[in-house]
C-alpha cells in the first residue's frame, strides 16, 4: 500500500484527464489560469471548496512540467505528458482506438501494441500521483475512458480509499468491445470502483455482459460481485465466482449527466447577450428561420448527415435559401488524428458544393464556423437559433440539447434530436429523429418549420421542466450518495450475493 505524503492530502480528488483551467497570457507576458466553462467544474467547484479538494490532470499542452497550485480555492495537480505521450495515449489509445470502438466503430479503431503500452503508463501515473496526495479514506472521483485503468491501479495502491468512476461517452455492445486485444485490462481496471457510472441505462448493461463474458463474475441489476484480489489482475478465459470466497460490491449503473442549467439561464436573461442574439438575425439577413448546429468537429457528431438532408431540402425546392440558413458552429478537435483531418475535408467540401449550388449574393446557405467561441456567444447563437439540429450518430450524452433548451425561457425554438444521444432518453419533447434515415431527417426539419407556436411551447415548456430539474449538480450528488453507500452499507463479505438480495 502507499502511504499518502505528510501534509498535503486532500479528502475528495478529482481525476479527470484535462485539468479544469485554460492557460492565458496576461497583457505583461505572463502566463496565468482561467477556469474553462465545463459543466464538470461547476458541478464539482462549490464541493471541492467545501471539502479540502485537489483537481488531478494534463494541462493541455506538452512538456508542461507544474507544480501544484491553487486556482480559485481548488488545488491543481498537473500530471506533465511528452509529446510522445500525447502522440501515443491521447491521440492514440484514446481517441483512435477506444473513442471510435466505444462509438460503435463509426470510424475504424486503430489497435496499436506502443499505445497500448503508453495508455498503461500514463494511467500509472495519474493513479500513483492520486495516490500520493489522497487523505486516509479519501473519495477519489476518476473520470472518462481516458483513464479506465486508474480505479484498479488504486485499489491496489491504496484500498481504504472509496473509488468512483463515470464513463461520459457510451460503452458499446459486447459484439463490438470484444475486438479490444486488452478488453480485460480494461474491465479489470473499471472493476477496481466501488461505483461504475454511465450514461445510459443500456451502457451499464452492456458493461455487466462484458463482466460475465470475460471473468463469469455475478451480476444482478445494478451489482456486482467481484473476488477480493481478483479485482487488478486480469488474466485470460473466465472465471466462476466461488461460493463462500470474500467478494466485494460493485455498483455499475446510469447516472446521466447534466449542463448547470442556472448559469445558461441567467446568461439568456442578460440584455446584451439578447441584443446580440437579435444582431446575429440581422446579420444572417433577418431569415424566418435560422437552424443551428453545434458541435466538435468530430464524425460521431453526425454533421455530414445533417448536411446531406439540408442540402436536399435546398435541391427539392422543399426549401430555399431566402427562407432558412443553416448555422453550423463545428469547433477544431483532435486535429492530428487522420481520422479528424478527412472528416474536416470532407465536411468543408460538402459546405462548398451547398453554398456554390444553392447560395446567392445576398443569402448563403450554409453559415460555416470552424472555431470555439465563448459561453457568452454561444448563448447568443441559442436564442437566435429558431431550430437546433443535434444529429449525432453515437453521443454519450449530447450537452448541446440540454444547453439549447435550458436557455429557452420564451419557449421559443423547436429540439431535432438524434435518439442516439443518451439526451434523447430524458428530453422525449424533442422531434426525435434516426440520422441515417436522410428522409426521416428532412421530414423532421421541415415538422420544425412549419410547427404551430402552441405545439412548440408546450414541447419546451416540458424539454425545460426536464433539464432544470435533472442539473449538473443534481447528477453529482446523486453519483457520490451512491458512491458513500456502496462503501458504508455493503463491506467485502463472504456471503453468497443471492442471500443479501
Ligand atoms: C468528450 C469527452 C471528454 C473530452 C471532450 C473534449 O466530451 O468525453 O473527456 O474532454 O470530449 O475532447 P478533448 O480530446 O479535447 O479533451
Amino acid at each position: 500500500m502507499t502511504t499518502p505524503n505528510s501534509g498535503e492530502t486532500y479528502d475528495f480528488v478529482v481525476v479527470a484527464n484535462r485539468l479544469p483551467v485554460d492557460s492565458v497570457t496576461q497583457p505583461d507576458g505572463s502566463v496565468g489560469w482561467r477556469m474553462s466553462p465545463g459543466g464538470l467544474v461547476a458541478a464539482l467547484e462549490p464541493l471541492m471548496k467545501a471539502s479540502d479538494g485537489a483537481w488531478v490532470g494534463w494541462p493541455g499542452a506538452p512538456d508542461v512540467e507544474l507544480a501544484p497550485f491553487e486556482h480559485e480555492g481548488i488545488r491543481m495537480v498537473p500530471i506533465a505528458l511528452n509529446a510522445g505521450e500525447i502522440e501515443n495515449y491521447y491521440e492514440g489509445f484514446s481517441n483512435d482506438t477506444l473513442w471510435p470502438l466505444y462509438h460503435d466503430v463509426i470510424a475504424q479503431p486503430s489497435y496499436h501494441r506502443e499505445w497500448w503500452e503508453t495508455y498503461v503508463d500514463v494511467n500509472r501515473r495519474f493513479a500513483d500521483a492520486t495516490a500520493r496526495i489522497a487523505d486516509i479514506g479519501a473519495t477519489v472521483w476518476v473520470h472518462d475512458y481516458q483513464l479506465q485503468l486508474v480505479p484498479g491501479m488504486l485499489r491496489e495502491a491504496r484500498p481504504d480509499l472509496t473509488i468512483g468512476f463515470f464513463n461520459h461517452i457510451p460503452f458499446p455492445a459486447y459484439g463490438i468491445f470484444s475486438q479490444l486485444p486488452w478488453r480485460q485490462q480494461i474491465i479489470s481496471g473499471l472493476l477496481g470502483a466501488d461505483v461504475i457510472g454511465f450514461q445510459r441505462v443500456a451502457d451499464a448493461g452492456n458493461f455487466a455482459r462484458a463482466v460475465r463474458r470475460l471473468f463469469g463474475y455475478e451480476t444482478k441489476g445494478t451489482r456486482i460481485w467481484v473476488p477480493v484480489g481478483d479485482s487488478s489482475d486480469a488474466d485470460t478465459g473466465t472465471r466462476s465466482h466461488v461460493r463462500g470466497a470474500p467478494v466485494r460490491r460493485v455498483v455499475a449503473r446510469a447516472f446521466p449527466i447534466s449542463i448547470d442549467a442556472t448559469s445558461y439561464i441567467e446568461l439568456a436573461k442578460d440584455p446584451a447577450i439578447q441584443a446580440r442574439a437579435r444582431q446575429i438575425r440581422e446579420e444572417l439577413g433577418n431569415p424566418k428561420t435560422i437552424m443551428l448546429g453545434v458541435d466538435r468537429l468530430d464524425y460521431t457528431k453526425g454533421i455530414g448527415h445533417r448536411l446531406k438532408a439540408f442540402g436536399e431540402l435546398l435541391a427539392d425546392g422543399r426549401l430555399t435559401v431566402d427562407d432558412v440558413t443553416l448555422v453550423q458552429v463545428a469547433s477544431p478537435s483532435r486535429e492530428r488524428v487522420a481520422s479528424y483531418m478527412q472528416l474536416r475535408d470532407e465536411i468543408e467540401l460538402t459546405v462548398g458544393r451547398i453554398n456554390g449550388d444553392y447560395g446567392s449574393i445576398g443569402h448563403t446557405a450554409i453559415n460555416y464556423l470552424h472555431q470555439g467561441y465563448p459561453r457568452e456567444e454561444m448563448v447568443a447563437l441559442y436564442l437566435a437559433a429558431d431550430i437546433m439540429l443535434v444529429t449525432a450518430l453515437r453521443d454519450g450524452m449530447n450537452l448541446v440539447a440540454k444547453e439549447y433548451v435550458a436557455t429557452r425561457a420564451d419557449l421559443g425554438g423547436v429540439l431535432v434530436l438524434s435518439e442516439f444521444a443518451g439526451a434523447s432518453d430524458d428530453l422525449r419533447q424533442a422531434l426525435l429523429i434516426n440520422p441515417h434515415d436522410i428522409e426521416g431527417v428532412k421530414d423532421a426539419i421541415m415538422q420544425a418549420i412549419e410547427m404551430p407556436q402552441s405545439e412548440g411551447r408546450r414541447r419546451m415548456r416540458a424539454l425545460r421542466k426536464r433539464v432544470i430539474e435533472n442539473d449538473v449538480v443534481k447528477w453529482s450528488r446523486v453519483f457520490l450518495d451512491e458512491l458513500q453507500n456502496s462503501t458504508t452499507v455493503h463491506p467485502v463479505s463472504h456471503e453468497h450475493p443471492d442471500a443479501r438480495t
